[in-house]
């Protein structure tokens, strides 16, 4: 399978998420004001993946010239809640010094790690889901995008899906449509269908009477930012999740690279929070949904708290504040 986000004859190149299902094409890449507009378009969109367009992007803008570092600012800034997309960045400013072959391999390194990281982090958490829930086969809950198209390769909440339906161990994986942009009915969806993996989409307001009614064994979902207490930042409507599944007593499990670990923050409470354009919500498929001049509350990401998750698990296994 090709990896959501590469580099190729002096580009970057990327699957553009935003034309998925519908249409599979590529995006090549060739200034870093395309990719600047590519990442806020969410055409290349999850924590990992970011990271890994942080770290090509400098390796084009040290290949083209210029000013790097400004050049690597705007990169770094273009969305702020996944904490990957600057720690890409600066990794591979460290190359800097050496020239742009030098930043290049680094940013093929970062590639080329984030498929193995996120096998071992999702295999850690298929071993707790396991030991969490009693049922076979099992029934999951995913929220957002959280599988090949959100990382470089594999997956990371969704990483766990492919481990255990490799087992025959899934018996469906209901899967949040999650508004506004869809990621669920149409990414996640679409990579399970192609996976052959039993699912079904619902609203994300069914999610809380899903459990309710028992049809959920585990929920499962990524991160954007993983602060030092636990407390973790991810598509909006999260924290929801994670209170319904604390009041039905179900599993709620995270799964990340530790490179989503931000452990300059103390706890979630400093997490800058994307809000993003209000046509998402004024408008359905470029119609208007809402009164003329509706003002929205449009936030990408929301925090739930540690006390709310039963695992958080990277690649080095269960995360311990
Ligand atoms: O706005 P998006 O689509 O970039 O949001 C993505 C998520 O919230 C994912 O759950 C998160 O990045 C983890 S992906 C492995």
């Amino acid at each position: 399978m090709r990896r959501t986000i590469d580099w190729a004859d002096g580009a970057i190149v990327i699957i553009d998420q935003t034309a998925l299902p519908g249409d599979y094409h590529l995006l090549a890449l060739r200034t870093v004001g395309e990719l600047v507009d590519a990442i806020q378009r969410l055409a290349v969109r999850g924590a990992p993946a970011l990271g890994g367009a942080g770290a090509l992007g400098v390796a084009l803008a040290a290949r083209l010239g210029g000013d790097v570092r400004a050049d690597a600012e705007l990169i770094a800034a273009a969305r702020p809640t996944a904490v990957n997309l600057r720690w890409g960045v600066e990794r591979a400013l460290t190359k800097l010094g050496q020239g742009a072959d030098a930043v290049l391999a680094e940013a093929q390194a970062v590639l080329t790690e984030d498929e193995q990281l996120n096998k071992s982090a999702s295999a850690h958490a298929a071993g707790i889901v396991l030991a969490e829930c009693p049922r076979r086969p099992l029934r999951l809950l995913s929220h957002c995008n959280a599988g090949r198209l959100a990382t470089v390769g594999w997956g990371s909440a969704l990483g766990v899906v492919w481990h255990l339906h490799e087992r025959g161990l899934v018996e469906e994986v209901l899967v949040d449509e999650t508004r506004p942009l869809l990621q669920g009915a149409r990414l996640t969806a679409w990579e399970l269908a192609q996976a052959g993996v039993p699912y079904r989409v619902q609203p994300d307001g069914a999610a809380a009477a899903a459990m309710a009614r028992g049809m959920v064994d585990c929920v499962l979902v990524g991160a954007d930012r993983i602060a030092a207490n636990g407390d973790v930042a991810n598509k909006i409507g999260t924290y929801g999740l994670a209170i319904a599944a604390a009041h039905h007593g179900v599993p709620f499990v995270v799964v990340a690279p530790s490179s989503t670990v931000d452990s300059s923050l103390a706890d979630g409470t400093g997490v800058t929070i994307e809000e993003r354009d209000a046509r998402e919500l004024t408008e359905y498929a470029g119609i208007g949904i809402t009164p003329p001049g509706a003002e929205v509350f449009n936030p990408a990401f929301d925090v739930t708290p540690a006390a709310l998750i039963t695992a958080v698990v990277t690649e080095n296994g269960r995360y311990v504040p």
